[in-house]
């Protein structure tokens, strides 16, 4: 099989799609899912893994519950103006009577079995992840790689003018993870919103293999949000699967490499910083490792490796 995944995200639209890749593509095995709170709640992720997997068939795949709410102490913020009252754009789950998982150090024998073979893709708030790094550094040594979408360098944020939403909602947490994970790479918003999914592509997609939520959502996504929110975009960002994707294929973006930090508190918080000088001596920046963030994307390739893996075609 492929490269094996442990997913960590906080499911609505984006979060969908790229599962949906994971599902198609024959380079990536989605070997867990942590559901965590986030655009919606963690009910409400959690349902929706535990319906997305019902549909597919692959309710083998483990599923965990992750945090609920950030390291911060606050009461979460959703959203469900972008991604739907319940995550999932237009479309309700079946109800489902089951409480939110409290089985999260189920990914502790996850790690341990896949080990260094493990990449831990993390597309939602930093929370669970942040917490394995407090609670088990060890551990997490053994993982190969991590592929985060987080941040916004220098360019405007999307939920603040500085700030992305995966770091502004739990800036303590991505800071530790920024601070503690080694073996990453970043994909912020600097290269994420290139990502785009036109209704043309939808379109053809839908026509070729009719893969379960990818018309509805993305349909929704584009002209319930983007297209309000941005009137001349062709199409919806999908920041998680870009992210997945380069798992399969890191050559879709190039790579810059810094320390990061992330700013915790005041009218910057969530900011992302990283050192873009043309020199620097990485010592003067906390001792921070080193990451590999997407600075450019080859549009290209994104759009040929998720329409040949939706498809089965030939771009
Ligand atoms: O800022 C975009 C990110 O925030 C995406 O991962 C989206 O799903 C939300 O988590
Ligand atoms: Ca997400």
């Amino acid at each position: 099989m492929g490269q094996k995944v442990l997913f960590f995200g906080d499911v609505g639209i984006d979060d969908t799609i790229a599962l949906l890749f994971a599902y198609f593509s024959k380079e990536i095995e989605v070997i867990g899912i942590v559901a965590c709170y986030g655009n919606v709640s963690k009910k409400q992720t959690t349902r929706n893994v535990r319906y997305l997997l019902k549909e597919i068939g692959r309710t083998d795949i483990p599923v965990m519950g992750g945090a609920e709410k950030p390291m911060t102490g606050e009461v979460p913020t959703y959203y469900p103006n972008v991604h739907g009252p319940e995550g999932l754009g237009p479309i309700t789950p079946p109800p489902n009577e089951a409480e939110p998982l409290e089985n999260f150090f189920d990914v502790i024998s996850l790690i341990e079995e896949y080990g260094e073979d493990l990449v831990i893709v993390n597309v939602g708030r930093m929370t669970s992840l942040a917490t394995l790094f407090l609670l088990y550094p060890d551990t997490m040594k053994m993982i190969k790689c991590f592929y985060i979408m987080g941040g916004a360098f220098n360019v405007p944020g999307n939920v603040t003018p500085s700030a992305e939403a995966n770091f502004y909602a739990d800036p303590v947490a991505a800071n530790i993870v920024m601070k503690y994970a080694r073996n990453v790479f970043l994909f912020p918003l600097n290269v994420t919103q290139q990502a785009i999914v036109t209704p043309g592509m939808v379109n053809y997609i839908e026509a070729k293999s009719k893969p379960p939520f990818l018309k509805p959502l993305l349909d929704y996504y584009y002209e319930e949000f983007y297209k309000k929110m941005v009137p001349d975009i062709e199409g919806s960002p999908v920041h998680d699967a870009l992210t997945l994707m380069s798992v399969e294929k890191n050559s879709i973006c190039t790579f810059y490499r810094t320390p990061v930090a992330v700013e915790i508190t005041g009218e910057a918080r969530g900011l992302s910083i990283g050192d873009f000088r043309k020199s620097f001596e990485q010592e003067k920046f906390d001792n921070r490792p080193t990451h590999r963030v997407a600075i450019e994307m080859n549009y290209f390739r994104f759009y040929k490796l998720f329409m040949e893996t939706m498809t089965g075609d030939t771009f």
